[in-house]
């Protein structure tokens, strides 16, 4: 019966009807990302020429634009409204990269449904969200929203979100579609720059970069998002392989398909052709819906008259079969507006019937997740500290609310952030000694870029050397220096690549000032991606990694280094140890001159790299306590593919306080068809062990495991499992693993 709506509108539809509902306009109330802007939104809604808005900012707006979009259309179908609720509606959490830190995937469910039900009580009925763009590339400013540079970590954290988003039904009270973005592998660009071309082994796209999508569609999502980049020379927009091949043909994905920002448009300047051309070429490749460009408004109805002829776009379709294209897309929307609830309640969402969960619980599940969420690299037993010690807390993030939402906070507000200072304060009893210490950069024009979306770069006008006089005073007087730096929230995030990945240099020049007083030296790094830290890491005496933790970001911090929390991150991305060796990451394929961890003539390195420069591994953090592990058993060190395998370890925490370890599982293949990567991970598990307590964890290990795949192109797609010898390496991080072996029979 339900079948029934959708076709029953799809026979009453004229052309010009089912073209309005690909139309995906902005509401002029959010962000503007991009040269082109919706106009005439008034005008297209009495004209039933929009499918769906993004970007309201109230419930009164969506339900106005709902009455005027029902009486602009003959069949009274719908609009939907969508926004970018990233990591957070009003209640901002961490940025996705903090959150993944956690490797906590009910968190990761929990602040999701939190952030859908803030959304929902505000009329939207999707997310753009989760974006699962893996990424080793600290350059490209997005790291911050993506799930890092592992596809099983990133795999799991999307489908956690997706669950999370949409719960059993997207339709659910207090819930929201979510959509998979940006499909895909826009987290690869060439040097790190947004939006370039993505030039990618397919073997890597399909075992590295495909995954996370796998698992969102399996986990149910409802839409996914086209990516801006070409991969291997086809723009994404138009890349019917991809889309309507290995996304609903391979995986079976039902859902809706939308393009980014004027993805479509932006084909003419990738060079596919002119409007009609790329039109045609973004509906065939299956784009359903065009976002803010208006290109499929403005083409397809002579498209649908006169076919395409393009024999030099390789397209050649005849009206019909535009016809036959429209229909599948609107087809798609309606089917999507159907499962949203839609075509039964128009108003579904918009009658304010369901309120916003408490901001409360939402600050306390927001602070719980900034605590998980940071990651401590370093700890010369100056961390905890006692709440009785005089600190001196000094740099441009000690009082700062802005920039600890970081990227991508459309509806959260500076002034729901407790800063830092005002944090340890209500923990403590006793108000710091607080000082700004240096500017967050020191280039007027980077500073001008970075204020592009409202100030979150203030500056101190007085000299750096004053500055630094006040800082040193400060901290002479104190037991304890935390210095509070980091990235403002806009050098991370969307068109936002550096060319190099470090802290700003007034910043490292405070840092470098404050450990010459030979204070013990807490240095706490707020920021969007992983810095190259250099010599920050040896002259810190602890490191805490906090990212932009969000709307209570600096109360989680607080936490951890008074010891209210026990650190428990562990970093989803390599911190490299310069920021030349990146694209890095700890599945790096070896090559035939193994890097050595230290220069060496004629192996792979870097000469001038100093040897003991830290760089941070994959899965690494510490905590306050000691976990040790005892030597990995296999049940078998020989097995057939259908044989089940178990790997057992047993952890037992031999410090003082209780400690959440996150037990990491890789695998290495020493002989195979082709080079592999150097490890890769295959499964991770989380215990919390009181001290004195131990546990044996059980690993079943299966070859599906193993696969890999050969692939020519992405028509010739085989899935290998060699028999023979593998590795499993077991341990708390990347590099610090056990190994046992483990031989495949045939
Ligand atoms: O969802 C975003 C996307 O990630 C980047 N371009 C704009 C879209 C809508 O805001």
């Amino acid at each position: 019966q339900e079948q029934g709506k959708v076709e029953r509108l799809m026979a009453a539809m004229t052309l010009a009807e089912k073209i309005g509902q690909l139309n995906l306009l902005a509401a002029g109330e959010g962000l503007v990302t991009g040269a082109g802007q919706s106009t005439s939104l008034s005008a297209r809604l009495d004209a039933g020429q929009v499918g769906a808005i993004f970007g309201t900012k109230s419930l009164a707006s969506a339900r106005a634009m709902q009455d005027r979009a029902l009486a602009g259309s003959r069949l009274n179908i719908p609009l939907f409204f969508a926004e970018d609720v990233i990591h957070g509606q009003r209640t901002i959490f961490p940025l996705n990269i903090a959150l993944t830190c956690g490797w906590d995937m009910a968190l990761i469910e929990e602040t999701s449904a939190f952030a859908a039900a803030e959304a929902a009580a505000e009329g939207l009925h999707l997310t753009f969200a989760p974006m699962i763009d893996i990424c080793r590339d600290p350059r490209w400013g997005r790291v911050a929203e993506g799930p890092g540079e592992d596809p099983l970590l990133a795999a799991r954290a999307a489908a956690a979100a997706v669950r999370g988003f949409q719960g059993d039904d997207p339709a659910g009270p207090r819930r929201l579609a979510a959509c998979l973005k940006h499909f895909v592998a826009y987290g690869a660009p060439d040097s790190g720059r947004d939006y370039d071309n993505v030039s990618l082994a397919w073997e890597d796209l399909l075992s590295v970069y495909l995954p996370p999508f796998e698992a969102g569609i399996k986990a149910g999502a409802a839409s996914v998002m086209t990516a801006f980049n070409a991969v291997n020379k086809l723009p994404m927009h138009a890349n019917a392989p991809l889309v309507e091949g290995w996304l609903r043909g391979g995986q079976g994905f039902d859902g809706l398909v939308v393009s980014d920002y004027t993805g479509v448009q932006e084909l003419i300047a990738h060079g596919l052709g002119p409007a009609p051309v790329v039109v045609a070429r973004a509906l065939h490749a299956g784009v359903d819906m065009d976002m803010v460009g208006e290109d499929y408004l403005r083409e397809l109805p002579a498209l649908a008259c006169d076919g395409l002829d393009a024999p030099e776009a390789g397209l050649v379709l005849p009206a019909s079969a535009i016809v036959a294209l429209i229909d599948r897309a609107c087809r798609r929307v309606l089917q999507f507006k159907e499962r949203l609830g839609l075509l039964d309640d128009p108003f579904r969402g918009l009658d304010g019937g369901t309120p916003a969960p408490s901001r409360r619980a939402g600050r306390d599940l927001a602070r719980r997740a900034a605590a998980r969420a940071a990651v401590l690299l370093k700890n010369d037993g100056v961390l905890p500290l006692s709440r009785s010690a005089r600190v001196a807390l000094i740099g441009p993030m000690a009082a700062d609310r802005a920039n600890m939402l970081g990227t991508w906070s459309v509806s959260g507000r500076a002034e729901d952030v407790v800063p830092l200072h005002e944090a340890v304060a209500a923990l403590t009893g006793r108000a710091p000694d607080t000082v700004w210490g240096a500017n967050i950069v020191d280039e007027p024009w980077l500073e001008q870029r970075l204020n592009v979306h409202g100030v979150t770069v203030t500056r101190d006008p007085r000299p750096e050397a004053e500055l630094l006089a006040e800082a040193l005073a400060a901290a002479r007087a104190a037991d304890v220096i935390v210095a509070a730096v980091g990235e403002a929230k806009e050098h991370a995030g969307e068109s936002s690549s550096v060319l190099s990945p470090v802290l700003p240099a007034p910043q490292c020049r405070l840092i470098e000032a404050l450990a010459g007083t030979g204070k013990p030296l807490a240095v706490v790094v707020f920021a969007g991606r992983p810095l190259a830290l250099g010599r920050i890491a040896e002259q810190a005496d602890a490191l805490l990694y906090a990212w932009h933790g969000g709307v209570a970001g600096p109360e989680g911090v607080t936490d951890l280094i008074f010891g209210a929390a026990s650190p428990a991150g562990r970093l989803a991305v390599t911190l490299p140890a310069h920021p030349g060796e990146v694209p890095l990451s700890h599945a790096h394929e070896p090559t035939g001159r193994p890097d050595p961890g230290r220069f060496a003539k004629f192996r792979t390195g870097w000469l001038d790299l100093p040897d003991d420069a830290p760089r941070f591994p994959f899965g690494f953090g510490l905590g306050y306590g000691r976990i040790d592990y005892d030597p990995p058993r296999l049940s078998t060190d020989a097995a057939r593919a259908d044989q089940p395998v178990e790997l057992r370890v047993t952890l037992r925490n031999t410090g003082a306080v209780e400690m959440t370890e996150t037990v990491q599982l890789y695998a290495s293949d020493p002989v195979a068809r082709v080079t592999r990567p150097g490890r890769w991970l295959i499964d991770f598990r989380q215990v919390t062990l009181a001290p004195g307590e131990s546990c044996e964890l059980v690993f079943p290990v299966h070859a599906e495991q193993f696969r890999y795949p050969l692939a020519p192109s992405l028509e010739a797609v085989e899935w290998l499992r060699d028999p023979g010898l593998i590795r499993l390496h077991v341990g708390p991080n990347s590099r610090d693993t056990q190994m046992v072996e483990l031989t495949w029979l045939t």
